[in-house]
């Protein structure tokens, strides 16, 4: 494979959302792993605590998952109020939800597609592996949750640059108690999110998905 720019593997970065079952070689793994961990973080505090789910306790993660949702017992961490989104954010938001489904092929008002879709997520869209991002919680757990997410990128651009893909789910998180039941996490640990990864199914039009960025000059001011 040859090497990519770090623009490169930035520009290269996307969310998969169908893999094949083949595992990652585990250097790569590990490498990923050793990337994830050079993440800065507050006072190098480091508040990641990090489960990497494969084999056969995958298959028992998903499978409570969906029995949690299929009986709509959600136990999230952390909220996630959609409706609380600003205007801007919310175009962003639906524009991202309307390209999906149109990807997928999913008409509007297909709700059974739609929840299919949402199930694909629980099965981790396929992948052979899944990482749980967990932190304690202190204050109002927004510095350690910023801290994980920079561990989440340095994770995500490692996949890239090795050739694989990942998807971030807030949607795990909202299944915080199975995830603990079936791993033996204890319950100070927060889930803040997961993200399954592997090696992309590029044959599927869920793992060709390029979505655009709002221009510069709708985030960024300069002062002089
Ligand atoms: C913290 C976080 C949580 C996310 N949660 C989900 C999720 O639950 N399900 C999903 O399909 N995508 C999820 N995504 C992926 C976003 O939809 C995706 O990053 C965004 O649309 C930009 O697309 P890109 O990653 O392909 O550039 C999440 C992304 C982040 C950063």
């Amino acid at each position: 494979m040859t090497k990519l720019t770090f623009a490169e593997v930035v520009a290269a970065r996307y969310s998969a959302r169908q893999f094949l079952p083949t595992a990652v070689d585990p250097q790569h793994l590990q490498g990923v792993l050793e990337d994830a961990q050079r993440a800065p973080s507050n006072c190098n505090t480091q508040p990641w605590h990090v489960h990497i789910v494969s084999g056969r306790t995958r298959d028992k993660v998903s499978a409570a998952l969906l029995g949690a949702a299929s009986q709509e017992q959600y136990s999230p961490d952390f909220s996630f109020d959609e409706k609380a989104f600003p205007n801007l954010l919310n175009e962003r938001r639906r524009e991202q939800g309307r390209a999906y489904y149109e990807a997928l092929g999913i008409a509007r008002g297909d709700n059974e597609g739609r929840l299919e879709a949402f199930r694909r997520n629980l099965e981790f869209f396929g992948a052979p592996h899944v990482a749980f991002l967990f932190m304690p919680m202190i204050g109002d757990g927004v510095r350690a949750a910023s801290d994980l997410g920079m561990y989440a990128q340095n994770f995500l651009l490692s996949l890239t640059a090795r050739g694989l893909a990942g998807v971030p789910q807030t949607l795990l998180g909202m299944f915080a108690d199975p995830v603990r039941d079936v791993l033996g996490v204890d319950a100070d640990m927060k889930l803040l999110f997961g993200i399954s990864f592997g090696h992309p199914d590029l044959s599927n039009a869920a793992a060709n998905l390029r979505i655009g960025r709002a221009p510069l000059t709708e985030s960024v001011r300069f002062h002089d």
